[in-house]
C-alpha cells in the first residue's frame, strides 16, 4: 500500500473527525434499489450470528491451533511459507463445500520472473452477480535480517483471518438461503440465487523495492485483466454479465486492520451507503453488547465517542464529501478495479498502524477485542446485504426485475 500526500495532514483531520455527526441510515427503499436482497437481521437472528462459530478458533494469535497464528509466518511471494498458508487457506474453503478457483501465472518482478496465485472462493458458483470480500495473503519482502521475518500481522495477515472467521461463520446461512431459494423456483428471474459470496485473496499485492505501478498489486492487476474478458460461451440466463469482472456487484478490500483504534474513511461517493452499512453495524453490535465487554446501551455510545479508548467508533461518518478527494492517494489492491468501473468500499485504517512496514507489525500489534468486533461487524453486514436471515422472508423470489437497476452506481 502506498500513501504519501496526505501525510502531513492526519493530525489536522484525526481532530475533526471526532466532531462530526453519525451520518443518517439511507433509506431502505434506496437500499433495495441499489441491491435487492438486502434484508435488516431480526434481533433473534443477531443473537444467532454472532454465536455461530467461535471467533477465537480463527482469530485468537495467541493460541498457535488459531488460524490466524497460522498465517503470521514471513510469507513472501514465491516461499514455501506462502505455499503452505495457501494450503490453510484452501483447505479452510474446500472443508466448507466453497468453490475453488486458483488464478496462477508469473510476472517480471525487480527481482526477476516470479509465480503468484490469487485464491478465488466462491459460495454458489452459479449465481450471477458477487459480493467480494478481499484481503492480501502475501507479506513484503525484505532483503535483510531482521526484517526479512516481517510478519504482516496488520498487513494483511488479520484482515485475512477475519475472512476465514466470517466464511467459516455464514456457510449455514449462505447453505439454508440458497436452498430456500432454490424451493421458491429462484429469483429475480434467474434459476437459483441472484447473488452469492466471493472471497478472493490477493498475491503480490506489496512492492518488492519502492512502489511503482509495474512493482506492486501484482495479483490484483492480473485478476482484473482476466475478469475483463467477455465469456464467449452462451448463456442461458439472459440477463448475466458478460464477464466476471460485471458480476461484481461491489468489492470490499480490507487493509491494515487489526491493530486498536482504527479510522476508516469512505472515500468513494457511490459505495457511500455500503460504508454506512458497516457503520450501522457496528452502532448496533455495539448498543446491544456484543463488540466491548462492559459497554452496551447509552454506555456504548457514549464510550465510542472518545478518544483513545479501544471502544471508540471504528469509523469517520461521512459528512458533505470532505474525504472524496483522497480516492486517489492511496494505491492498493482495489485500484484495477476501480479504473473498470467496479463499486469499491475501502476498509483500510487512515492513518495506518505505527508499525506499518516495519518488524514491529507482529502479534504484539494486535488487539483481538478489535479484531474480533471487525469479524462481528463483517458478519452483520454482508448477512444483511445477501439477506441471510434464516427468519427472514425471500423478497425477491420470482419477482422479474430490471438488469438496470441491479447495477446502478448512483451515489
Ligand atoms: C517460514 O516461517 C517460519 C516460521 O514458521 C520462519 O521461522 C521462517 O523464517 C520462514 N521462512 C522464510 C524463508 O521466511
Ligand atoms: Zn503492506
Amino acid at each position: 500500500m502506498l500513501a504519501n500526500r496526505w501525510r502531513t495532514r492526519l493530525a489536522c483531520l484525526l481532530l475533526l473527525s471526532s466532531d462530526l455527526a453519525l451520518a443518517a441510515r439511507p433509506r431502505p427503499h434506496a437500499l433495495k434499489r441499489r441491491n435487492p436482497s438486502y434484508s435488516p437481521l431480526s434481533d433473534p437472528s443477531l443473537e444467532q450470528l454472532v454465536a455461530l462459530s467461535s471467533l477465537d478458533d480463527a482469530l485468537d494469535y495467541n493460541d498457535p491451533k488459531s488460524l490466524l497464528a497460522k498465517i503470521l509466518v514471513p510469507r513472501t511471494v514465491g516461499s514455501a511459507n506462502l505455499t503452505r498458508v495457501q494450503g490453510v487457506v484452501e483447505g479452510h474453503f474446500r472443508k466448507l463445500g466453497w468453490h475453488v478457483e486458483k488464478d496462477a501465472f508469473d510476472d517480471d518482478t525487480p527481482y526477476g520472473r516470479k509465480f503468484f496465485t490469487n485464491l478465488v472462493f466462491t459460495h454458489d458458483p452459479s449465481a450471477p452477480r458477487r459480493l467480494v470480500l478481499s484481503a492480501h495473503l502475501d507479506s513484503k519482502y525484505f532483503e535483510t535480517h531482521p526484517e526479512d521475518q516481517f510478519v504482516g500481522a496488520t498487513d494483511s495477515a488479520a484482515p485475512c483471518a477475519m475472512m476465514l472467521d466470517l466464511a467459516t461463520a455464514l456457510t449455514p446461512w449462505l447453505d439454508g438461503r440458497k436452498k430456500r431459494v432454490q424451493e421458491a423456483g429462484g429469483e429475480e428471474g434467474f434459476d437459483g440465487q441472484g447473488e452469492t459470496l466471493q472471497i478472493v485473496f490477493f498475491d503480490g499485492e506489496e512492492a518488492f523495492k519502492e512502489w511503482t505501478h509495474t512493482d506492486s498489486i501484482y495479483g490484483a492487476r492480473h485478476l482484473v485483466e482476466k475478469w475483463s474478458e467477455t465469456d464467449s460461451s452462451p448463456s442461458a440466463i439472459r440477463s448475466t454479465p458478460r464477464s466476471p469482472l460485471r458480476r461484481i456487484s461491489h468489492l470490499v478490500l480490507l487493509d491494515l486492520l487489526g491493530a486498536p483504534n482504527p479510522l476508516i474513511r469512505n472515500f468513494f461517493p457511490n459505495t457511500g451507503w455500503l460504508f454506512d452499512e458497516f457503520l450501522h453495524s457496528e452502532e448496533r453490535l455495539g448498543v446491544t453488547g456484543y463488540l466491548w465487554d462492559g459497554f452496551e446501551g447509552q454506555a456504548y455510545t457514549e464510550q465510542k465517542g472518545k478518544l483513545g479508548v479501544r471502544e471508540r467508533s471504528f469509523f469517520v461518518p461521512r459528512a458533505s464529501g470532505q474525504m472524496q478527494g483522497w480516492a486517489g492517494q492511496i494505491e492498493d489492491d482495489h485500484v484495477p478495479f476501480v479504473q473498470q468501473g467496479v463499486p469499491v468500499v475501502h476498509l483500510i485504517s487512515v492513518p495506518f498502524p505505527s508499525v506499518w512496514h516495519t518488524i514491529k507489525d507482529d502479534a504484539s500489534a494486535l488487539d483481538l477485542p478489535t479484531i474480533k468486533a471487525w469479524a462481528l461487524i463483517l458478519r452483520l453486514t454482508v448477512a444483511e446485504y445477501l439477506g441471510l436471515d434464516p427468519t427472514g422472508r425471500l423478497q425477491n423470489a420470482n419477482v422479474k426485475r430490471n438488469k438496470g437497476e441491479l447495477f446502478d452506481e448512483a451515489g
